[in-house]
C-alpha cells in the first residue's frame, strides 16, 4: 500500500524533477530541434520534450502511466502543435506497418519491460527512410567497477524508478534488430550520479 502510494503520488513528481536536469535538457535540444513532420514519442512522460520541437506538425504521445501523463497537462496546453495521447505500451504499438517518419525515445528504453519486443515494434512501424531519434542512459563498457555496480543496483533501481534498468546496452539491442546508425555518440552527463551518467545519443534507420 505504501509502495502503491509512492508509485502514484511521489515517483511521478520525482521523475518530473530529475528529468529536468540541465544537461538532459541540453540533450533534448540537440536531439529534437531539427525534426520535422509527425512524431511518435514512446514513453512521453511529463511532456518535457514539447518545447524543443521547432518544426513538427503533430505529436503522438505514447505513455502507459496515467499518473505520469497527467503532469504533462500544462505543457500540452501550450504546445503549438497537436498532441494526441496514446495510452499503450511500446511493446504493442497501435500503428500500421511502415507508417511513421519519426520516432523519439528519450530515456525510455531503460524502463520498457520487454525491450526486444519494443524495438521490433519500432522497426515495424517506421517507414523505410524513417528515423529513430534517441538519447538513453546505458551501461558503461570502459569502466568495470561502474559496470558491475550498475548490475548490482539495477534490481533496486527497478523498484524505486518504475522498472528502470541501469545496465542496458541500447546500441547493441538496436544493432541486433537491424538498425543502422546515421549518427551516434556516447558521453557522460553532468549533474547525475555516476551510476546513471553514461548516455547514448543516436539517430538510427532501418537497414
Ligand atoms: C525515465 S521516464 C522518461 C520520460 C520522458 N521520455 C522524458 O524524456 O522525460 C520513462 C518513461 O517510459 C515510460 N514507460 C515505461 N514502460 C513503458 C513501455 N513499456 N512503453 C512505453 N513507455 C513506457 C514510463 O511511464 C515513463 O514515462
Amino acid at each position: 500500500m505504501i509502495y502503491k502510494f509512492y508509485q502514484q503520488h511521489i515517483f511521478p513528481h520525482m521523475l518530473n524533477q530529475v528529468m529536468q536536469t540541465p544537461s538532459l535538457m541540453q540533450s533534448r535540444h540537440e536531439l529534437l530541434s531539427s525534426i520535422q513532420g509527425e512524431v511518435l514519442e514512446i514513453g512521453f512522460g511529463t511532456g518535457l520534450n514539447i518545447s524543443f520541437y521547432q518544426n513538427i506538425d503533430k505529436l503522438y504521445a505514447l505513455e502507459p502511466n496515467s499518473d505520469v501523463y497527467q503532469l504533462a497537462h500544462q505543457r500540452i496546453q501550450k504546445a503549438p502543435f497537436q498532441v494526441q495521447h496514446i495510452q499503450a505500451s511500446a511493446e504493442k504499438l497501435p500503428f500500421a506497418d511502415a507508417s511513421l517518419d519519426n520516432i523519439v525515445s528519450t530515456w525510455t528504453m531503460c524502463s520498457i519491460a520487454n525491450l526486444e519486443t519494443a524495438i521490433a515494434e519500432i522497426y515495424r512501424v517506421l517507414k523505410p527512410q524513417g528515423t529513430l531519434h534517441l538519447v538513453e542512459h546505458v551501461q558503461y563498457h570502459d569502466n568495470n567497477t561502474l559496470k558491475k555496480l550498475q548490475d548490482i543496483f539495477t534490481p533496486l533501481q527497478k523498484k524505486i524508478a518504475d522498472g528502470c534498468h541501469l545496465n542496458r546496452n541500447i546500441e547493441l539491442a538496436l544493432s541486433n534488430a537491424h538498425f543502422k546508425f546515421v549518427l551516434k555518440a556516447s558521453y557522460d552527463a553532468n549533474g547525475l550520479p555516476k551510476i546513471g551518467r553514461r548516455m547514448f545519443f543516436a539517430k538510427a534507420q532501418k537497414m
